[in-house]
């Protein structure tokens, strides 16, 4: 069950989402220290202004959340959660990011994985109670009619649930992800697939990043619910473009310049060499290993480039608490090392990686860029790959994956790769940094105009709209 403030207020707009716009540490001292997130629904919101009647329901994440609401800590316009930590745990760590999170990213190694056994059953019905509790907040917090907006495959139950409790609401779920395939998503028992596909369809539109994942559901829902499921359903696609203005001003910010001068400095050489960047958290869809092997490929094979291009990776850890994304991460170190011992020099590291996050030097990289490696398995839309091009000092030339969501707007003026392909990608790597300035001009302001074609305000207030008309 859940615990947090009362709230007797009744809200017309309704965000939900398992992690919130608001963080809290627990200091030594018993201090409670709160963070604001960023990301594209925080900055969506601020849409509607601070005095629309809006609230974000959020779960509490970890100590510093949980005791924060313990004590009454809070933020006008967000109720926090404190879903009981091991409910919690199975359904976050278990179903969302073991089992959802690999179905939509197609991460799974088989013949071993997936099992879908008593354990499985088990943090199944943990999912169940987590989306139950996230359902009975809305449906208390929510005014007559209000619009609920609820955010991606932690939540897919939470619609189903919420509309059998508040019929006289509008119900919105949004997709942050890549939706399977019919033939990868049968890999779900059937039971579960249909559980997840009626709950998300307890909305009256459920909405995507892209037309291929848009497309992908409807296909599931056809394949394992029938036509009748999806009538009187919307389904919609909202293409999150990056914050132009948000992140032009914060990219020329004294925090950035003095990022930028050291990792000038880190790069070495007399100014001329060049960067390939990237920039992710330690995520296994993200590909940062072949990103690496695709770097050194390009090293071994054109000796040209020795000492003349550094790799800046910046690779965030992330959802530590599972041991595949330790290992990975663990990977990424040992395989960068691995390629700066082979090939650096006592004047040249050849893989400058930084994995404690710091969004100012994430900014000072995309300015230095030359060259802005995206080169995900699979991607809802992989908004690095937007924000590159518009920050940017000097323009740069972007390979971008073709499974990535972001593929659909940029793809024509970026350079293509199959993820898989570490070979391909090294070729694309060696064109991508031979690129003439005025093709990689061209190319930077068509990528910016066609990334910031829908920035988050836009993108939320579409939403809003679509599910009131
Ligand atoms: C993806 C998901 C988000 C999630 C984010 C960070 O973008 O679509 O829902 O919040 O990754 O992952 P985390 O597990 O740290 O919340």
């Amino acid at each position: 069950s859940a615990h947090d403030h009362a709230q007797t207020h009744k809200a017309q707009i309704l965000v939900a989402s398992n992690r919130g716009p608001v963080s809290y540490t627990l200091g030594d001292d018993g201090e409670l220290t709160a963070k604001r997130g960023g990301g594209g629904l925080v900055s969506g919101l601020s849409a509607i202004g601070p005095d629309a009647d809006a609230l974000w329901v959020c779960s509490a994440l970890g100590e510093g959340d949980r005791e924060a609401v313990r004590r009454g800590v809070g933020e006008p316009g967000v109720r926090m959660l404190d879903i009981d930590a091991d409910t919690h745990a199975a359904a976050y760590n278990g179903i969302s990011n073991s089992v959802l999170w690999f179905v939509h990213h197609m991460l799974y190694q088989t013949p071993l994985e997936p099992v879908f056994d008593a354990a499985f059953r088990e943090q199944w019905a943990a999912y169940e109670a987590y989306n139950r509790a996230f359902a009975e907040a809305l449906a208390e917090s929510a005014a007559e009619g209000a619009a609920v907006l609820i955010q991606d495959y932690h939540l897919c139950l939470a619609p189903g649930m919420l509309r059998a409790l508040r019929p006289d609401l509008r119900i919105g779920h949004f997709s942050h992800t890549p939706w399977a395939p019919v033939d990868y998503f049968r890999l779900l028992p059937d039971d579960i697939a249909e559980q997840l596909l009626r709950g998300v369809l307890g909305a009256d539109r459920a909405a995507f990043l892209t037309r291929r994942w848009a497309d992908a559901f409807t296909a599931c829902a056809l394949e394992h619910l029938g036509e009748e499921a999806l009538d009187g359903k919307r389904i919609g696609v909202h293409g999150l473009g990056a914050d132009a203005d948000f992140l032009r001003e914060r990219a020329h910010r004294d925090d950035v310049e003095e990022r930028l001068v050291s990792l000038r400095e880190q790069v070495g050489g007399d100014g001329t060499r060049k960067t390939v960047v990237r920039v992710d958290r330690t995520e296994l869809s993200k590909n940062i290993v072949r990103g690496l092997l695709a770097y050194e490929h390009l090293l071994h094979t054109r000796p040209e480039w020795r000492e003349n291009v550094v790799h800046i990776a910046f690779a965030y850890p992330s959802r530590q608490d599972l041991a595949v994304y330790r290992e990975y991460t663990a990977e990424v170190q040992r395989t960068a090392d691995r390629i700066n011992s082979a090939y650096g020099t006592p004047a040249w590291t050849p893989v400058v990686l930084h994995v404690k996050d710091d969004f100012a030097r994430s900014l000072a990289a995309y300015r230095l860029a030359d060259v802005a490696l995206v080169n995900p398995i699979r991607d809802g839309m992989n908004l690095v790959a937007k924000e590159i091009p518009v920050v940017s000092d000097e323009g740069c030339a972007l390979v971008l994956s073709r499974e990535a969501g972001a593929f659909e707007e940029l793809g024509d003026d970026a350079i293509t790769v199959n993820p898989y392909d570490v070979t391909g990608t090294a070729d694309a790597l060696h064109e991508a940094l031979s690129m003439g300035a005025d093709d990689r001009d061209h190319r930077t302001k068509r990528l910016a105009a066609a990334a910031t074609a829908l920035p988050p305000q836009k993108w939320f207030l579409e939403q809003l709209e679509a599910l009131r008309s």
